[in-house]
Protein backbone atom coordinates (compact mmCIF):
# COMPACT_ATOMS: atom_id res chain seq x y z
CA UNK A 1 0.00 0.00 0.00
CA UNK A 2 1.35 3.42 -1.23
CA UNK A 3 1.51 5.52 2.01
CA UNK A 4 0.27 9.48 1.37
CA UNK A 5 2.59 11.96 1.91
CA UNK A 6 0.02 14.38 3.56
CA UNK A 7 0.85 16.44 6.53
CA UNK A 8 -0.36 17.43 9.61
CA UNK A 9 -3.03 20.29 9.70
CA UNK A 10 -3.16 22.68 12.14
CA UNK A 11 -6.88 24.45 12.92
CA UNK A 12 -7.19 27.35 11.42
CA UNK A 13 -10.26 28.28 13.40
CA UNK A 14 -8.32 28.50 16.47
CA UNK A 15 -5.37 30.71 14.89
CA UNK A 16 -8.64 33.17 13.64
CA UNK A 17 -10.31 33.31 16.84
CA UNK A 18 -7.16 34.42 18.66
CA UNK A 19 -6.11 37.01 15.60
CA UNK A 20 -7.08 40.29 15.19
CA UNK A 21 -10.10 40.99 13.39
CA UNK A 22 -9.20 41.96 9.79
CA UNK A 23 -10.13 45.63 9.52
CA UNK A 24 -10.46 45.80 5.46
CA UNK A 25 -7.71 47.34 3.37
CA UNK A 26 -4.29 45.64 3.22
CA UNK A 27 -2.43 43.43 5.57
CA UNK A 28 0.66 41.75 5.31
CA UNK A 29 2.43 38.49 6.13
CA UNK A 30 5.02 38.60 9.10
CA UNK A 31 7.62 39.28 6.48
CA UNK A 32 5.56 42.46 5.03
CA UNK A 33 4.49 40.17 1.40
CA UNK A 34 0.67 40.68 0.37
CA UNK A 35 -1.41 38.58 -0.17
CA UNK A 36 -2.01 38.40 -4.26
CA UNK A 37 -2.12 35.16 -5.83
CA UNK A 38 -4.28 31.95 -5.19
CA UNK A 39 -3.43 28.36 -6.61
CA UNK A 40 -6.32 26.06 -6.46
CA UNK A 41 -5.45 22.57 -6.72
CA UNK A 42 -8.79 21.08 -8.27
CA UNK A 43 -7.53 17.21 -7.93
CA UNK A 44 -4.76 15.22 -6.70
CA UNK A 45 -4.58 12.99 -9.84
CA UNK A 46 -3.00 13.12 -12.74
CA UNK A 47 -1.94 11.03 -16.22
CA UNK A 48 1.55 11.35 -16.05
CA UNK A 49 4.15 10.10 -13.62
CA UNK A 50 6.53 12.59 -13.99
CA UNK A 51 10.10 11.64 -12.79
CA UNK A 52 10.41 15.00 -10.80
CA UNK A 53 6.90 15.12 -9.58
CA UNK A 54 4.91 11.91 -9.30
CA UNK A 55 7.27 8.79 -9.26
CA UNK A 56 5.61 5.81 -10.35
CA UNK A 57 7.36 4.38 -7.28
CA UNK A 58 5.60 6.29 -4.84
CA UNK A 59 2.26 7.12 -7.07
CA UNK A 60 1.36 3.24 -7.62
CA UNK A 61 -1.84 2.07 -8.23
CA UNK A 62 -2.55 1.61 -4.81
CA UNK A 63 -1.35 4.94 -4.07
CA UNK A 64 -4.59 6.65 -1.57
CA UNK A 65 -5.88 9.72 -3.92
CA UNK A 66 -8.10 11.78 -1.90
CA UNK A 67 -11.59 10.14 -2.10
CA UNK A 68 -14.66 12.40 -3.23
CA UNK A 69 -16.00 13.03 -0.07
CA UNK A 70 -12.95 15.33 1.15
CA UNK A 71 -12.29 17.34 -2.11
CA UNK A 72 -14.06 20.48 -2.67
CA UNK A 73 -16.85 20.78 -4.70
CA UNK A 74 -17.29 23.75 -7.44
CA UNK A 75 -19.50 25.26 -5.14
CA UNK A 76 -17.38 25.47 -2.17
CA UNK A 77 -14.17 26.63 -4.32
CA UNK A 78 -15.76 29.16 -5.79
CA UNK A 79 -17.44 30.64 -2.77
CA UNK A 80 -13.56 30.46 -1.12
CA UNK A 81 -12.49 32.02 -4.40
CA UNK A 82 -14.68 35.42 -3.81
CA UNK A 83 -14.06 35.99 -0.06
CA UNK A 84 -10.22 35.39 -1.50
CA UNK A 85 -10.93 38.05 -4.16
CA UNK A 86 -12.37 40.18 -1.19
CA UNK A 87 -9.13 39.86 0.05
CA UNK A 88 -6.98 41.45 -2.97
CA UNK A 89 -6.52 38.42 -4.64
CA UNK A 90 -5.54 39.32 -8.44
CA UNK A 91 -4.08 35.92 -9.76
CA UNK A 92 -5.81 32.80 -9.88
CA UNK A 93 -4.22 29.85 -10.89
CA UNK A 94 -5.88 26.77 -11.48
CA UNK A 95 -3.67 23.49 -10.77
CA UNK A 96 -3.53 19.92 -10.24
CA UNK A 97 -2.54 16.79 -10.22
CA UNK A 98 -3.98 17.42 -13.37
CA UNK A 99 -6.42 20.15 -13.69
CA UNK A 100 -8.09 18.85 -16.58
CA UNK A 101 -8.93 15.15 -15.46
CA UNK A 102 -11.53 16.71 -12.98
CA UNK A 103 -14.85 16.79 -14.38
CA UNK A 104 -16.30 19.77 -16.38
CA UNK A 105 -13.33 22.27 -15.11
CA UNK A 106 -14.83 24.58 -17.50
CA UNK A 107 -17.99 24.94 -15.04
CA UNK A 108 -16.00 26.05 -12.95
CA UNK A 109 -14.21 28.31 -15.06
CA UNK A 110 -17.54 29.73 -15.88
CA UNK A 111 -17.87 29.82 -11.90
CA UNK A 112 -15.02 31.90 -11.38
CA UNK A 113 -14.97 34.04 -14.38
CA UNK A 114 -16.86 36.96 -13.20
CA UNK A 115 -14.63 37.60 -10.34
CA UNK A 116 -12.46 39.19 -12.75
CA UNK A 117 -9.11 38.34 -11.80
CA UNK A 118 -6.52 37.04 -13.88
CA UNK A 119 -7.96 33.31 -14.46
CA UNK A 120 -5.07 31.02 -15.90
CA UNK A 121 -4.40 27.33 -16.00
CA UNK A 122 -1.38 25.25 -15.54
CA UNK A 123 -1.83 22.16 -17.66
CA UNK A 124 0.10 19.00 -18.85
CA UNK A 125 -2.29 18.99 -22.05
CA UNK A 126 -2.92 15.97 -23.02
CA UNK A 127 -6.48 16.57 -23.07
CA UNK A 128 -6.19 20.55 -24.08
CA UNK A 129 -7.05 19.38 -27.97
CA UNK A 130 -10.36 18.44 -26.22
CA UNK A 131 -11.13 21.11 -23.82
CA UNK A 132 -9.20 24.57 -25.38
CA UNK A 133 -12.54 25.84 -26.59
CA UNK A 134 -15.08 25.27 -24.16
CA UNK A 135 -12.63 26.79 -21.50
CA UNK A 136 -11.99 29.85 -23.82
CA UNK A 137 -15.86 29.85 -23.67
CA UNK A 138 -15.81 29.84 -20.08
CA UNK A 139 -13.73 32.68 -19.62
CA UNK A 140 -10.62 31.55 -18.86
CA UNK A 141 -7.59 34.02 -20.01
CA UNK A 142 -4.43 32.41 -20.18
CA UNK A 143 -2.99 28.86 -20.49
CA UNK A 144 0.24 27.46 -19.10
CA UNK A 145 1.46 23.76 -20.62
CA UNK A 146 4.13 21.61 -19.03
CA UNK A 147 6.55 20.63 -21.82
CA UNK A 148 9.68 18.80 -20.89
CA UNK A 149 11.05 17.49 -23.93
CA UNK A 150 9.92 17.72 -27.86
CA UNK A 151 12.30 14.40 -28.37
CA UNK A 152 8.94 11.49 -27.94
CA UNK A 153 11.25 9.30 -26.37
CA UNK A 154 12.40 12.01 -23.85
CA UNK A 155 9.45 13.16 -23.23
CA UNK A 156 7.44 9.88 -22.64
CA UNK A 157 10.60 8.48 -20.53
CA UNK A 158 9.94 11.87 -18.50
CA UNK A 159 5.93 11.77 -17.86
CA UNK A 160 6.47 7.85 -17.10
CA UNK A 161 3.08 7.51 -18.50
CA UNK A 162 4.26 6.54 -22.40
CA UNK A 163 2.40 9.65 -23.49
CA UNK A 164 3.72 11.00 -26.56
CA UNK A 165 4.83 14.70 -27.50
CA UNK A 166 2.45 14.75 -30.65
CA UNK A 167 -0.74 15.12 -28.37
CA UNK A 168 0.54 17.35 -26.19
CA UNK A 169 1.74 19.63 -29.38
CA UNK A 170 -1.98 19.33 -30.51
CA UNK A 171 -3.12 20.85 -27.07
CA UNK A 172 -0.69 23.38 -27.74
CA UNK A 173 -1.88 24.48 -31.22
CA UNK A 174 -5.73 24.04 -29.81
CA UNK A 175 -5.31 26.31 -27.18
CA UNK A 176 -3.64 28.68 -29.74
CA UNK A 177 -6.40 28.69 -32.25
CA UNK A 178 -8.98 28.92 -29.69
CA UNK A 179 -7.45 32.13 -28.71
CA UNK A 180 -5.19 31.48 -26.03
CA UNK A 181 -2.09 34.18 -26.33
CA UNK A 182 0.76 34.24 -25.71
CA UNK A 183 0.58 30.29 -24.02
CA UNK A 184 3.68 29.90 -21.64
CA UNK A 185 5.21 26.74 -21.94
CA UNK A 186 7.17 25.21 -18.68
CA UNK A 187 10.22 22.82 -19.17
CA UNK A 188 11.86 21.43 -16.00
CA UNK A 189 15.26 21.00 -16.58
CA UNK A 190 16.87 17.66 -15.19
CA UNK A 191 20.56 17.38 -15.86
CA UNK A 192 21.52 14.16 -17.40
CA UNK A 193 17.71 13.69 -18.41
CA UNK A 194 16.61 16.99 -20.88
CA UNK A 195 19.26 19.35 -20.85
CA UNK A 196 20.16 18.24 -24.36
CA UNK A 197 17.48 19.38 -25.32
CA UNK A 198 17.00 23.17 -24.11
CA UNK A 199 18.51 24.59 -27.57
CA UNK A 200 15.85 22.38 -29.52
CA UNK A 201 12.85 23.98 -27.38
CA UNK A 202 14.16 27.27 -27.56
CA UNK A 203 14.34 26.71 -31.56
CA UNK A 204 10.56 25.09 -31.34
CA UNK A 205 8.90 28.34 -29.69
CA UNK A 206 11.07 31.16 -31.00
CA UNK A 207 9.00 33.50 -33.11
CA UNK A 208 5.58 31.85 -32.42
CA UNK A 209 4.82 34.06 -29.63
CA UNK A 210 4.45 31.63 -27.34
CA UNK A 211 6.94 32.39 -24.05
CA UNK A 212 8.99 28.64 -22.71
CA UNK A 213 9.79 28.92 -19.79
CA UNK A 214 13.13 26.98 -17.63
CA UNK A 215 12.64 25.83 -14.60
CA UNK A 216 14.91 24.60 -12.31
CA UNK A 217 14.42 21.11 -10.59
CA UNK A 218 13.31 21.49 -7.20
CA UNK A 219 13.07 19.45 -3.89
CA UNK A 220 9.35 19.92 -3.99
CA UNK A 221 8.07 17.16 -1.77
CA UNK A 222 9.52 14.08 -0.16
CA UNK A 223 9.36 11.44 -2.93
CA UNK A 224 11.28 12.93 -6.15
CA UNK A 225 15.13 11.69 -4.52
CA UNK A 226 16.29 15.21 -5.43
CA UNK A 227 19.74 15.80 -5.41
CA UNK A 228 21.63 19.40 -6.20
CA UNK A 229 23.94 17.90 -9.41
CA UNK A 230 20.82 17.04 -11.28
CA UNK A 231 20.21 20.88 -11.15
CA UNK A 232 21.33 22.94 -14.28
CA UNK A 233 21.10 27.00 -13.07
CA UNK A 234 19.32 29.01 -15.14
CA UNK A 235 22.30 31.15 -15.68
CA UNK A 236 23.44 28.13 -17.39
CA UNK A 237 20.70 28.16 -19.66
CA UNK A 238 20.60 31.74 -20.33
CA UNK A 239 24.23 31.30 -21.24
CA UNK A 240 23.64 28.49 -23.37
CA UNK A 241 20.86 30.15 -25.65
CA UNK A 242 22.65 33.35 -25.66
CA UNK A 243 25.24 31.61 -27.57
CA UNK A 244 23.07 30.91 -29.89
CA UNK A 245 20.41 33.70 -30.22
CA UNK A 246 22.02 36.62 -28.37
CA UNK A 247 19.24 37.40 -25.49
CA UNK A 248 18.87 40.04 -23.28
CA UNK A 249 16.97 40.60 -20.33
CA UNK A 250 13.84 41.87 -19.72
CA UNK A 251 11.86 44.25 -16.72
CA UNK A 252 9.78 41.88 -14.97
CA UNK A 253 5.93 42.44 -15.90
CA UNK A 254 5.17 42.70 -11.99
CA UNK A 255 6.83 42.53 -8.66
CA UNK A 256 7.79 39.48 -7.66
CA UNK A 257 7.00 37.65 -11.08
CA UNK A 258 8.34 34.14 -10.82
CA UNK A 259 9.98 34.29 -14.20
CA UNK A 260 12.84 36.05 -14.83
CA UNK A 261 11.87 37.21 -18.67
CA UNK A 262 14.33 37.39 -21.20
CA UNK A 263 14.07 38.10 -25.00
CA UNK A 264 16.27 37.54 -28.17
CA UNK A 265 17.92 40.18 -29.39
CA UNK A 266 16.65 39.66 -32.96
CA UNK A 267 12.80 40.31 -32.26
CA UNK A 268 11.99 36.40 -32.08
CA UNK A 269 9.91 36.92 -28.94
CA UNK A 270 10.82 35.89 -25.17
CA UNK A 271 11.78 33.02 -23.08
CA UNK A 272 11.75 32.66 -18.69
CA UNK A 273 14.07 31.06 -16.64
CA UNK A 274 12.38 29.99 -13.16
CA UNK A 275 15.55 29.67 -10.63
CA UNK A 276 13.70 28.52 -7.42
CA UNK A 277 16.93 26.75 -6.06
CA UNK A 278 19.87 29.22 -7.47
CA UNK A 279 18.02 32.52 -6.92
CA UNK A 280 15.31 32.33 -4.31
CA UNK A 281 11.84 34.38 -4.85
CA UNK A 282 10.55 34.31 -1.89
CA UNK A 283 10.96 37.63 -0.74
CA UNK A 284 8.70 38.94 -2.75
CA UNK A 285 6.07 35.96 -2.95
CA UNK A 286 2.81 36.70 -2.16
CA UNK A 287 1.22 32.78 -3.04
CA UNK A 288 -1.30 31.23 -1.60
CA UNK A 289 -2.32 27.64 -2.32
CA UNK A 290 -5.32 25.88 -1.53
CA UNK A 291 -4.82 22.07 -1.86
CA UNK A 292 -7.76 19.78 -3.51
CA UNK A 293 -9.19 18.84 0.25
CA UNK A 294 -9.71 22.77 1.32
CA UNK A 295 -6.27 23.00 3.21
CA UNK A 296 -4.46 26.07 2.92
CA UNK A 297 -0.78 26.35 2.09
CA UNK A 298 1.72 29.58 2.34
CA UNK A 299 4.72 27.43 0.80
CA UNK A 300 5.65 25.21 -1.78
CA UNK A 301 7.67 23.21 0.52
CA UNK A 302 5.05 24.04 3.50
CA UNK A 303 5.05 20.78 5.95
CA UNK A 304 1.44 21.39 6.90
CA UNK A 305 -1.66 22.92 5.67
CA UNK A 306 -4.26 24.91 7.34
CA UNK A 307 -7.31 23.41 7.15
CA UNK A 308 -10.38 25.74 5.98
CA UNK A 309 -13.02 23.22 4.44
CA UNK A 310 -14.01 21.86 8.53
CA UNK A 311 -14.68 25.72 8.76
CA UNK A 312 -16.34 25.68 5.78
CA UNK A 313 -18.70 23.14 6.16
CA UNK A 314 -19.21 23.47 9.28
CA UNK A 315 -21.57 26.56 8.54
CA UNK A 316 -18.75 29.06 9.24
CA UNK A 317 -19.51 32.40 7.69
CA UNK A 318 -18.03 34.54 4.80
CA UNK A 319 -16.62 36.73 7.82
CA UNK A 320 -15.61 33.66 9.59
CA UNK A 321 -13.66 32.46 6.74
CA UNK A 322 -12.11 35.54 5.59
CA UNK A 323 -11.05 35.96 9.51
CA UNK A 324 -8.92 32.41 9.44
CA UNK A 325 -7.53 33.52 5.64
CA UNK A 326 -5.93 36.62 7.47
CA UNK A 327 -4.56 35.05 10.75
CA UNK A 328 -3.23 32.21 8.42
CA UNK A 329 -1.35 35.17 6.00
CA UNK A 330 -0.34 37.33 9.31
CA UNK A 331 1.70 34.20 10.90
CA UNK A 332 3.04 33.35 7.42
CA UNK A 333 6.89 33.97 7.77
CA UNK A 334 8.03 31.09 5.38
CA UNK A 335 10.71 31.68 2.58
CA UNK A 336 11.94 28.27 2.31
CA UNK A 337 13.80 28.47 -0.96
CA UNK A 338 15.64 30.79 0.37
CA UNK A 339 16.94 28.40 3.49
CA UNK A 340 17.73 25.26 1.27
CA UNK A 341 20.49 23.27 2.56
CA UNK A 342 20.88 19.38 2.08
CA UNK A 343 19.33 18.96 5.36
CA UNK A 344 15.94 20.95 4.04
CA UNK A 345 15.80 19.13 1.13
CA UNK A 346 15.39 15.83 3.30
CA UNK A 347 12.83 17.07 5.34
CA UNK A 348 9.02 15.52 4.85
CA UNK A 349 7.44 17.75 2.53
CA UNK A 350 4.01 18.15 0.70
CA UNK A 351 3.81 17.09 -2.15
CA UNK A 352 3.29 19.40 -5.27
CA UNK A 353 0.96 17.08 -6.96
CA UNK A 354 -1.79 17.66 -3.89
CA UNK A 355 -1.37 21.40 -3.65
CA UNK A 356 -0.65 22.57 -6.65
CA UNK A 357 2.68 23.93 -8.82
P1 LIG B 1 2.51 33.79 -14.65
O1 LIG B 1 1.19 34.03 -14.03
O2 LIG B 1 2.37 33.47 -16.07
O3 LIG B 1 3.54 34.81 -14.33
O4 LIG B 1 2.93 32.41 -14.02
P2 LIG B 1 4.03 32.04 -13.00
O5 LIG B 1 5.30 32.73 -13.35
O6 LIG B 1 3.47 32.11 -11.63
O7 LIG B 1 4.32 30.60 -13.46
P3 LIG B 1 3.67 29.26 -13.14
O8 LIG B 1 2.52 29.44 -12.29
O9 LIG B 1 3.51 28.57 -14.44
O10 LIG B 1 4.82 28.63 -12.32
C1 LIG B 1 5.89 28.09 -13.00
C2 LIG B 1 6.71 27.22 -12.11
O11 LIG B 1 7.43 28.03 -11.19
C3 LIG B 1 5.92 26.29 -11.23
O12 LIG B 1 5.55 25.14 -11.92
C4 LIG B 1 6.92 26.00 -10.16
O13 LIG B 1 7.85 25.06 -10.65
C5 LIG B 1 7.60 27.35 -10.01
N1 LIG B 1 6.93 28.14 -8.96
C6 LIG B 1 5.75 28.79 -9.05
N2 LIG B 1 5.44 29.38 -7.90
C7 LIG B 1 6.45 29.10 -7.05
C8 LIG B 1 6.70 29.42 -5.70
O14 LIG B 1 5.92 30.08 -5.03
N3 LIG B 1 7.85 28.95 -5.17
C9 LIG B 1 8.71 28.23 -5.87
N4 LIG B 1 9.82 27.85 -5.25
N5 LIG B 1 8.51 27.88 -7.14
C10 LIG B 1 7.40 28.31 -7.73
N1 LIG C 1 10.73 20.99 -9.87
C1 LIG C 1 10.35 22.00 -10.68
N2 LIG C 1 9.12 22.10 -11.19
C2 LIG C 1 8.25 21.13 -10.91
N3 LIG C 1 6.98 20.96 -11.30
C3 LIG C 1 6.53 19.83 -10.72
N4 LIG C 1 7.48 19.26 -9.97
C4 LIG C 1 8.58 20.05 -10.08
C5 LIG C 1 9.88 20.00 -9.56
N5 LIG C 1 10.30 19.00 -8.78
C6 LIG C 1 6.26 21.84 -12.22
C7 LIG C 1 6.01 21.24 -13.56
C8 LIG C 1 4.72 21.79 -13.98
C9 LIG C 1 4.11 22.38 -12.78
C10 LIG C 1 2.77 21.82 -12.50
O1 LIG C 1 4.98 22.11 -11.70
O2 LIG C 1 6.85 21.64 -14.52
O3 LIG C 1 4.89 22.82 -14.94
FE1 LIG D 1 1.28 15.46 -13.43
FE2 LIG D 1 2.17 17.95 -13.71
FE3 LIG D 1 3.12 16.40 -11.76
FE4 LIG D 1 3.73 15.84 -14.26
S1 LIG D 1 4.31 17.71 -13.15
S2 LIG D 1 3.04 14.36 -12.72
S3 LIG D 1 1.90 16.42 -15.35
S4 LIG D 1 1.03 17.13 -11.94
FE1 LIG E 1 7.10 31.39 -1.83
FE2 LIG E 1 7.81 29.25 -0.43
FE3 LIG E 1 8.32 29.42 -3.06
FE4 LIG E 1 9.68 30.94 -1.30
S1 LIG E 1 9.73 28.74 -1.45
S2 LIG E 1 8.80 31.58 -3.26
S3 LIG E 1 8.05 31.38 0.20
S4 LIG E 1 6.30 29.34 -2.10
Amino acid sequence: MGERVIPIRSDAGAAARSAPRYEGGPFADRLGRRLRDLRISVTDRCNFRCIYCMPREVFGADYPFLPQREILSFEEIARLARIFVDLGIKKIRLTGGEPLLRRDLPKLVAMLAPLGVDLTLTTNGSALAKHAEALKAAGLKRVTVSLDSLDDATFRAMNDADFPVARVLEGIEAAAAAGFSPIKINMVVKRGVNDGQVLDMARRWRGTGHIVRFIEYMDVGSTNGWRMEEVVPSAEIVRRISAVWPLEPVAPDYAGEVAERWRYRDGAGEIGVISSVTQAFCRDCTRLRLATDGALYTCLFAQRGHDLKSLLRGGASDDELRDAIVAVWRARADRYSEIRTAETAKLRKVEMSYIGG
